[in-house]
């Protein structure tokens, strides 16, 4: 797969803002993902989170990823203040010859509650739709991550089961409920 591109302009619905990650976010991105359900939903290592972490997958994982083809990964910002970082939003496991990707994503602390997650999974899934010509976008969360099944159905997903013993995870291994959104749904439309 070639190099992934950032949308130009921005993908934005006026309140919310994805765009590239800058190293000036770095201090907003390490403190947001800190946060302790972060670290329990979204943060697969059985080691601890440190800052070290984000500087190796900011500062080359992430963009040979993007330039691999295999994912691309975006700051959520404030429309009014992209300076103001309220989370982060990706596409990965970017399977183009199935047609297929995942969505992930999370907010800091104080950017949850007000509809940021669920407005950056809608821009991002119809610009996956549109741009990258994916046929199927799966979403998968553990089991008892409540608030992000509740972004996947805000955003039109649906429920297709339980993927048992699914990913390692913090030294074990997790069930995952499995999502999907396809172009032909409503929500795509
Ligand atoms: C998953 C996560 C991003 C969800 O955050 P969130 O703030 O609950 O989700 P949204 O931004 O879509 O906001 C929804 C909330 O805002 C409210 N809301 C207010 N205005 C809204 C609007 N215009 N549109 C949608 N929701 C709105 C909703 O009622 C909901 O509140 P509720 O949970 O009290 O019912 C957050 O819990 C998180 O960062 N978790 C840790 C990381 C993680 O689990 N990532 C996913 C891994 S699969």
């Amino acid at each position: 797969m070639p190099e992934l591109l950032f949308p130009d302009p921005e993908l934005t619905d006026g309140v919310v803002t994805l765009r590239a990650w800058r190293p000036s976010d770095h201090a907003q991105r390490f403190a947001g993902f800190s946060d302790p359900l972060c670290q329990r939903f979204s943060w697969g290592s059985s080691e601890p989170f440190t800052e070290q972490h984000q500087l190796s997958w900011a500062g080359g994982g992430e963009e040979s990823a993007r330039l691999r083809g295999e994912a691309i990964g975006f700051a959520i910002v404030d429309a009014g203040d992209p300076g103001r970082v309220w989370g982060g939003a990706s596409i990965y496991d970017i399977a183009v010859a199935e047609g297929r990707a995942a969505v992930g994503y999370w907010l800091a602390g104080h950017a949850r509650g007000r509809g940021s997650a669920t407005r950056a999974v809608r821009l991002l899934t119809r610009w996956a739709f549109d741009d990258l010509a994916v046929a199927r976008l799966e979403l998968t969360c553990g089991p008892d991550n409540s608030a992000s099944q509740q972004v996947a159905e805000r955003s039109g997903f649906t429920r297709e089961g339980l993927l048992r013993s699914h990913l390692p995870f913090q030294g074990g291994r997790r069930d995952s409920v499995l999502f999907s959104l396809l172009p032909t749904d409503p929500a795509s439309r």
